[in-house]
């Protein structure tokens, strides 16, 4: 018998309405349009508005799109892999409230926390369950409300993040295309650098807590940025070059979006020119784990089957990898 690939078999996304500007930044801290666009490539980022709502609920609308668009039962899931730093709740599981307002009514599901990494993670533990046979039919989320836990009088962090969340379908195939290989490392000596300093176990929340504002995004940028376009440009060369991967042969490179400087460096990297780079920083900023599925939607219709995909991450852990994916339809 020949190997079961995992293989995407439909995408979908979705990014909130409210458009926060680099012009409506200027005015909420001392910044200016011109420093974030020539420092990162951000022009806007979404922010989702409205009492009471969480990442789930962005992640309602991907996944009940990616259901409709893929002529899929939401009864048919069985596994739901949910990749957030920003859960609606501590516990339970963003996963397992997703499952009930789209109503997977039988699949089970976990969160999984690699920052934003951890689509990638996601993509790579979701194959292995259709690998091994154990289930035909699983999707893989990845999104942030990053608004929730940004601070917006820091200018350093709040220029960067978005709120947007993406989904895809992973299912069984006999066929050569799907997911391929996967780079994939985590190094916690990083996380001095970019954390979230208090509302776990070893600093719950307190007065303290928060009148130190310390349950915002803590970044220290240059130290990240040299780590970042590092190993995130070795992790896709590595993929490249043990796979017999010439640039010529890469389709796509699929990066995530931090900085538009980390992906120049990626795709210089890998010796693959900037018209083969899914770029779409300079609208919906850094969305943490929405920045590669949002890609992959926003894309779809130019991918054709067989297009070698190169995915590439790097984020908060240290937390970084790469992934070769064949496309497994034309639009
Ligand atoms: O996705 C997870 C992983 N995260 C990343 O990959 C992020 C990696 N880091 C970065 O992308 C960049 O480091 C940043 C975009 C965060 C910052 O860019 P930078 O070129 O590294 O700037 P910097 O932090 O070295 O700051 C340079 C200057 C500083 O002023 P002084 O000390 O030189 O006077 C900052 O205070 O720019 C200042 N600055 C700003 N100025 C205007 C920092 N943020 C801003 C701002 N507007 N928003």
């Amino acid at each position: 018998m020949s190997k079961i690939h995992a293989a995407i078999t439909g995408v979908h996304g979705y990014v909130p309405d409210y458009v926060l500007s680099n012009k409506e930044l200027e005015k909420m801290v001392d910044t200016s349009d011109e420093w974030i666009l020539t420092r990162t490539g951000i022009s806007e980022r979404r922010i989702l508005k409205g009492e009471g709502l969480g990442v789930s609920d962005m992640a309602v609308h991907a996944v009940k799109g990616l259901l409709e668009k893929t002529n899929t039962r939401p009864e048919d899931i069985e596994l739901v892999i949910f990749c957030t730093v920003t859960p609606d709740l501590v516990f339970p599981a963003s996963a397992n409230i997703l499952c009930d307002k789209a109503g997977l009514v039988n699949a089970w599901g976990y969160d999984l926390g690699a920052a934003c990494s951890g689509f990638l993670f996601g993509l790579t533990t979701g194959s292995k369950f259709i690998e091994s046979g154990m289930h035909k039919k699983v999707i893989v989320v990845g999104g942030d409300k990053m608004s929730a836990i940004i601070d917006y009088t820091d200018r350093a962090t709040c220029v960067i993040f978005g709120d947007g969340c993406g989904a895809v379908l992973l299912e069984p195939t006999e066929e050569a295309v799907g997911l391929m290989d996967a780079d994939l490392h985590s190094d916690g000596s990083g996380r001095t650098f970019l954390h979230q300093k208090a509302g776990g176990s070893v600093k719950p929340a307190s007065h303290e807590t928060v009148d130190a504002r310390e349950h915002f995004v803590y970044q220290e940028g240059k130290q990240v940025f040299r780590f970042a376009v590092t190993n995130m440009a070795e992790s896709a060369a590595t993929v490249m070059e043990r796979n017999h991967l010439k640039p010529e042969d890469v389709a796509w490179l699929v990066p995530h979006q931090a900085n538009l400087r980390i992906i120049d460096a990626t795709a210089d990297r890998m010796g693959v020119g900037r018209e083969k780079i899914m770029i779409n920083i300079q609208k919906f900023g850094n969305t943490t784990n929405g920045t590669l599925p949002l890609c992959l939607w926003e894309w779809e219709k130019q991918l054709k089957k067989g297009d070698n995909l190169i995915l590439a991450a790097f984020g908060g852990g240290f937390t970084w990898g790469a992934v070769w994916l064949k496309w497994a339809y034309s639009a």
